[in-house]
């Protein structure tokens, strides 16, 4: 065993989301979301991406939120793995309506508040720090229907009604936030991001910035409000991550590469900055966007987030050619295919000198500690003859990205911690799939819901038990 890298109390552990785990749907007064809505199947891609309404669930169709993995009734049985790990966080969201089912209620359900009281105490049991995201692709279905989402302003209120109780209520128990998921991905998949659905003739563009200004003044707001509540507590803002890469050196090129990554860092140029870019004034200007602020609105902004997450599955990379027949997205951000690095069976490239470029990149652009709060490989696990899972592929892809990160960080880099994703198998969150497994605990469920639920350690779970005890210095 060489010397490790990592900063003693250096946070190790994995994520989750309620959306993708938690099931329970309707329980203890829990309001219909976003993600209820979207399908398993053919019409999943068009409601997710805004583009098919779905405000009333259809009996012929499958919902893989309803239930997903039950962690709402076998979370204490989850965190007992994840504590058998050895792990120091565990990163979850709230669903915003198990607190506010309508969205627009002015006090939050007891129920709620009771569940994620019990969750945050058990992780505590353990020594886990909960790492939480008050916003992961959940908009309550409510203020989608009445209010239309965050294109209307009035979602500042609600959110920061949420936020407030949110950090009144486990005040103590919780020190770590992240106010919106993959903040980035609200441009490129409207409905799961950001509840935006379009209306015939409107420009969709003008909607997603208008909507991305309302989220990014609450999130400042709910920011200052964390402080104001706490000065311990530590918020971040969450990125999709994985710069581009120029094609080839073609000028052109590595312009549009700068563009592309200009698009996602935009929502962190002001999170992280506290005011607009100075080439946004241009975007919108060629986007025909016209974003209505409201004085006060730039002074609100200026509370910047105390840490950048991000998550890094792969690097991406762009064209001046790029176009919709060349493209696909890893992720959901279009990207070219790169030839110099492998892809996983879902078409995900695996470049983990990606990882650390892009956090070298996102430190010299912000100057504020980082922390990876998704990573992993989405793959197929076969149980064999014994009962057993020999995920060697995960571990391969673990080791790799971790060993990036032990890079970075001798780059001069501050890194709080890494969760991994799916930490146990959930639904994932683009094709609606188990099979698309993420886990060092097996979920025994499939695609369309089938299987007992049961839990299974992996390889990978006691290879991750040994990386965490030697705190990144055995990685083999
Ligand atoms: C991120 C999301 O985009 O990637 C997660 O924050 C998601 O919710 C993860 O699950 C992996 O994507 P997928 O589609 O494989 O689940």
């Amino acid at each position: 065993m060489s010397g490790t890298a990592f900063p003693k109390g250096f946070l190790w552990g994995g994520a989750l989301a309620a959306n993708q785990s938690e099931g329970g749907y309707r329980e203890d007064g829990k309001g219909l979301t976003t993600v209820d809505m979207i399908p398993h199947g053919p019409h999943r891609m068009p409601v997710k991406l805004g583009l098919e309404k779905r405000y009333t669930l259809r009996d012929d169709e499958f919902y893989p939120s309803h239930q997903a993995i039950d962690f709402y009734h076998r979370y204490k049985e989850d965190i007992a793995l994840m504590a058998e790990m050895g792990f120091t966080v565990f990163r979850t969201s709230i669903a915003w309506s198990r607190l506010f089912p309508q969205g627009d209620e002015l006090t939050p359900n007891p129920q709620g508040i009771a569940f994620y009281r019990d969750l945050f105490l058990e992780c505590r049991k353990y020594g886990i720090e909960p790492l939480v995201t008050l916003c992961h692709f959940d908009v309550p279905m409510h203020l989608v229907t009445e209010y239309g989402s965050w294109r209307n302003r009035k979602m500042i209120d609600f959110f920061a009604r949420y936020a407030r109780s949110c950090f009144e209520a486990f005040n103590g128990l919780v020190k770590y936030w992240l106010t919106f998921n993959e903040i980035n991905i609200l441009l490129h998949s409207p409905f799961s991001g950001a509840g935006l659905v379009f209306e015939e003739g409107e420009n969709p563009e003008q909607v997603k910035y208008q909507a991305a200004h309302h989220e990014l003044v609450a999130s400042a707001l709910v920011t200052r409000i964390a402080h104001e509540v706490n000065p311990e507590n530590q918020v971040g803002c969450m990125l999709a991550g994985g710069n581009f890469y120029p094609r080839t050196c073609k000028p052109e090129d590595v312009w549009t590469a700068l563009e592309k990554d200009r698009e996602n860092l935009f929502f962190i140029d002001v999170q992280a900055r506290g005011a607009y870019p100075s080439y946004s004034a241009r975007t919108f200007r060629e986007k025909g966007i016209t974003i209505v602020m409201e004085e006060g609105d730039a002074e609100i902004l200026k509370n910047t987030v105390d840490f950048v997450s991000f998550s890094y599955y792969s690097s991406r990379c762009a064209s001046a050619e790029m176009n919709e027949n060349n493209s696909s997205a890893a992720n959901v951000v279009k990207s070219l295919p790169n030839p110099y690095i492998e892809r996983s069976e879902w078409g995900w490239g695996i470049d983990p000198l990606g990882l650390r470029i892009t956090m070298n990149m996102m430190y010299d652009r912000y100057q504020k500690p980082l922390f990876l709060v998704e990573n992993g490989l989405g793959a197929r696990d076969e149980i064999d003859a014994n009962g057993e899972i020999n995920d060697d592929y995960r571990i391969s892809y673990l080791k790799e990205h971790i060993r990036a990160m032990a890079d970075a960080i001798a780059d001069g880099i501050p890194v709080i911690g890494y969760t991994t994703w799916g930490c146990i198998d959930l639904v994932a969150a683009s094709t609606g799939e188990m099979s698309k497994r993420y886990g060092f605990v097996y979920v025994d469920r499939d695609d369309l819901g089938k299987g007992t639920l049961a839990r299974t350690r992996k390889k990978s779970f006691w290879w991750y038990k040994k990386v965490i005890a030697s705190n990144g210095a055995d990685l083999d």
